[in-house]
C-alpha cells in the first residue's frame, strides 16, 4: 500500500507510463490516482516517452511483471533517456516484488491488494497477540486461575482478553442448557466443535488486534473428554483430531492443570455446585489420562494442580512470560521487517 500511496503522491509532478486501460481501472480501483499514459493504445513505446516529455514531466514505468512488460519497460527506459526524460522504476521493481508470487500484470493488482490485506491479517494474528489455553480436568482450578492471570497481565499493561469453552455464545448457550442431554459422545464433540468454530474466528480476531487471549478449555477438552467413555460412548481421537485441525487453531501456550481426581471431586463437591454428568471419579481418571498423553504428543505445559494456589499461578505466570518473552520479540521483529518491506 506504501508503494501505491508514493504513486499517488507523485500526481501532477509524474507521467504514470503503463500498458492499457485495464491497467488504468485496476490502479484506480485500487486507490491510486495519476496521469496515466497508456503505452499500447498511444502507439507504442516511442510515442509514450514522446508524450511523457511533452508533458515536461519525470515518468513512473509501470509495465507488466512478465517477459513482455519486462521488454517494454525496456524500450521505454531507453526511449525516454534518449529524449533526456527522467524516469522511475523503483515503484514497478517494489509491486512486482510483492505481487509476482500472485500475479504478473498491473491489470490483476486490485484482486492482489485485497490477497495481500488478507495475509497481513493473518500474519498479524499469528504476531501481534497470543493464545493462550488453560485445560484440565475438573475442580483443577482453570476459572480461578484464569481469572487471576487475567489481572495479572492487566496490571502489567497488556490488554487480555478472557474466554472460555463451553461458551456464552449461541452454541454454547444451547450445550450448558443441557438441551443435548443424552445425546451420543460424537454428536456431543460435533457441537463442541461447531462452538469452537466462531470462538476461533472470534479468538483470532482478538490476537491480531494485540491482546493476550486467555482461554478456559480449547479442542483438547474435546479429545480428552469425547474420548474417555463417558456412559460407555467415545470418539476415537483419530476422528476428532482432524476436526480440530479444522476448526481451532493450536494456541501459542496450552497450560495443563493435572490433578487427582480424587483431590479435584473433593473440591468440586466442598464449593457446593451441582456435580455434573463429566464428574464422575472413574471417567475424570480416563480424561487425565489422555491429556497426560495429549501434553506429551502437543508439548503442553504440565502443572501440579494439587499444590497451593500462589505456587499454581506462579509456575503458569512463568510459562506464559516466556511465551510472551517471544511474542514481544517477533512483534518487533516483524514491525522492522514491515516497515523497511514498505519503504522499498
Ligand atoms: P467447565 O469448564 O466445567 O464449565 P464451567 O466451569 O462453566 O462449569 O465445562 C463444562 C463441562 O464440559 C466440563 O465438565 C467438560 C465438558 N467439556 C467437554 O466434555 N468437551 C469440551 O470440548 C468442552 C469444551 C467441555
Amino acid at each position: 500500500m506504501k508503494a501505491l500511496d508514493s504513486l499517488s503522491a507523485l500526481k501532477g509532478t509524474y507521467v504514470v507510463l503503463v500498458e492499457g486501460s485495464k491497467d488504468i481501472a485496476a490502479l484506480t480501483s485500487s486507490g491510486v490516482v495519476g496521469d496515466f499514459i497508456c503505452v499500447q493504445s498511444g502507439g507504442g513505446p516511442v510515442r509514450a516517452a514522446e508524450a511523457a516529455w511533452k508533458a515536461g514531466k519525470p515518468a513512473v514505468i509501470l509495465t507488466d511483471w512478465d517477459r513482455r512488460g519486462n521488454q517494454l519497460a525496456e524500450d521505454l527506459r531507453i526511449n525516454l533517456m534518449s529524449l533526456g526524460v527522467v524516469y522511475n522504476t523503483r515503484i514497478r521493481e517494489t509491486l512486482s516484488y510483492l505481487c509476482a508470487p500472485y500475479a504478473k500484470d498491473v491489470e490483476s493488482l486490485d484482486s492482489v491488494i485485497i490477497h495481500l490485506q488478507r495475509s497481513l491479517l493473518d500474519m498479524r494474528g499469528v504476531v501481534m497477540g497470543a493464545i493462550i489455553v488453560v485445560e484440565g480436568i475438573d475442580g483443577t482450578g482453570k476459572s480461578t486461575l484464569c481469572a487471576r492471570l487475567a489481572r495479572e497481565l492487566e496490571s502489567e499493561g497488556f490488554e487480555v482478553y478472557p474466554t472460555a469453552e463451553p461458551t456464552r455464545g449461541k452454541v454454547g448457550r444451547l450445550i450448558r442448557s443441557g438441551a443435548f442431554e443424552g445425546v451420543s459422545q460424537s454428536t456431543e464433540a460435533l457441537l463442541f466443535m461447531a462452538d469452537r468454530n466462531d470462538h476461533t474466528e472470534e479468538m483470532l480476531w482478538s490476537a491480531s488486534e494485540g491482546k493476550v487471549v486467555l482461554c478456559d478449555r480449547y479442542f483438547a477438552s474435546t479429545l480428552a473428554y469425547q474420548s474417555s467413555g463417558l456412559d460407555g460412548s467415545s470418539v476415537d481421537p483419530g476422528v476428532l483430531m482432524p476436526l480440530c485441525e479444522a476448526f481451532a487453531r493450536v494456541p501459542d501456550l496450552t497450560i495443563l492443570l493435572d490433578a487427582d481426581p480424587e483431590t479435584t471431586m473433593g473440591r468440586v463437591r466442598s464449593r457446593g455446585e451441582d456435580v455434573s454428568k463429566f464428574e464422575d471419579a472413574g471417567f475424570l481418571r480416563r480424561v487425565r489420562e489422555r491429556y497426560l498423553l495429549l501434553a506429551q504428543e502437543h508439548g503442553f505445559k504440565v502443572i501440579d494442580a494439587s499444590a497451593g494456589p500462589d505456587e499454581v499461578f506462579e509456575a503458569a505466570m512463568r510459562e506464559i512470560r516466556e511465551v510472551l518473552r517471544c511474542i514481544l520479540l517477533r512483534r518487533s521483529t516483524r514491525r522492522r521487517a514491515l516497515s523497511s518491506k514498505g519503504r522499498g
